[in-house]
């Protein structure tokens, strides 16, 4: 069905083909509220995909729904190649430990340091390591994440907002994933901190070749950092593509997000950081 299938994951290389998510046919229903009907999507290896959309159009759903959190009504999910949908849980062990998550508003154990918090998934998954090892990787995330080492012991009470968000990621980061989910990573943060993030994002992308699903309200973001940018909106992904190709849709909601006050904000604000007029990406729209 998809370009992964049929190709073999092997526990020790990383996925080669062209769309390591590829969402088909969708539908999520609560009751009578239909969430997504009939949503596609298929996410590029190597890229960094926004997923916009209004307040309750469903983008966590959508995350959800990837990670075999959420079981939908109806549809196909593959990631690397691996059915999400139709496979039992323990036949995507192969999967599960390839991705990282940074849910919305953090969910860090409160109770668990940000080292404990770390360790969780590698204690999930490789049950086999030392602690003393534990304890090193974890201190190697929490830096990474941009955090000062001392904060491995530190508990989330004692962060502030934009270090729970770097303790999140670390933990995110844990299991060195190939795949990046952030759900509002810069909300709630001051434009500073926000921009400091989206350059950690980006150089973590580059540096360790992720791709990354970044559901965002945060238009600054969207033009800093997304190669490609998937709109949600009527229930399914309308338009994907880069912000100038969805400028060029005549889609009543894609025109007032880009072009009302903020977009226009952050449009030119982009322009002057960069020299002017960058194109997020040169890759043609994809399939939706
Ligand atoms: N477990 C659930 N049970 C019932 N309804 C749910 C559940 N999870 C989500 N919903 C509903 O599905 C819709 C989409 O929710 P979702 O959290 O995906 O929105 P969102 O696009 O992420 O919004 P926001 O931008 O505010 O985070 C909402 O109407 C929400 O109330
Ligand atoms: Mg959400």
């Amino acid at each position: 069905m998809s370009e992964g299938e049929g190709q073999q994951l092997d526990a020790f290389k990383r996925y080669r083909g062209d769309f390591p998510i590829v969402v088909e046919g969708l539908v999520n229903r609560f009751g009578s509220q239909t969430v997504h009907e009939n949503l596609s999507l298929k996410v590029r290896r190597g890229e960094i995909i926004g997923v916009v959309g209004g307040s309750g159009t469903g983008k966590s759903v959508l995350m959800r729904s990837i990670i075999g959190l959420q079981r939908p009504a109806e549809g196909h999910i593959e990631v690397f190649g691996r059915s999400i949908t139709d496979a039992a849980p323990d036949e995507v062990l192969g999967v599960r430990n390839r991705w990282g998550v940074l849910f919305q508003g953090g969910a860090l154990f409160s109770t668990l340091t940000v080292g404990e918090n770390v360790a969780v998934p590698l204690k999930q998954f490789y049950p086999e390591i030392s602690e003393e090892l534990l304890v090193e990787i974890a201190r190697y995330k929490v830096v990474l994440s941009g955090l000062p080492e001392d904060a491995v012991s530190k508990y989330p009470s004692e962060l502030s907002g934009g270090m729970k968000k770097r303790a999140g990621l670390a933990r995110a980061l844990a299991l060195d994933p190939e795949l990046l989910f952030l759900d509002e990573p810069t909300a709630g943060l001051d434009p500073i901190g926000a921009d400091k993030f989206d350059r950690l994002t980006r150089e973590l992308k580059q540096a360790l070749g992720l791709t990354v699903f970044l559901i965002t309200h945060d238009l600054d973001t969207l033009y800093a950092i997304c190669d490609r940018v998937a709109v949600l909106a009527d229930q399914q992904v309308i338009a994907v593509g880069t912000i100038p190709e969805l400028l060029a849709t005549d889609h009543p909601w894609i025109q007032e997000y880009f072009n009302g006050p903020r977009g226009r904000a952050a449009q030119s604000s982009q322009a002057r950081s960069d020299g002017g007029g960058k194109s997020v990406d040169n890759q043609p729209v994809g399939g939706a």
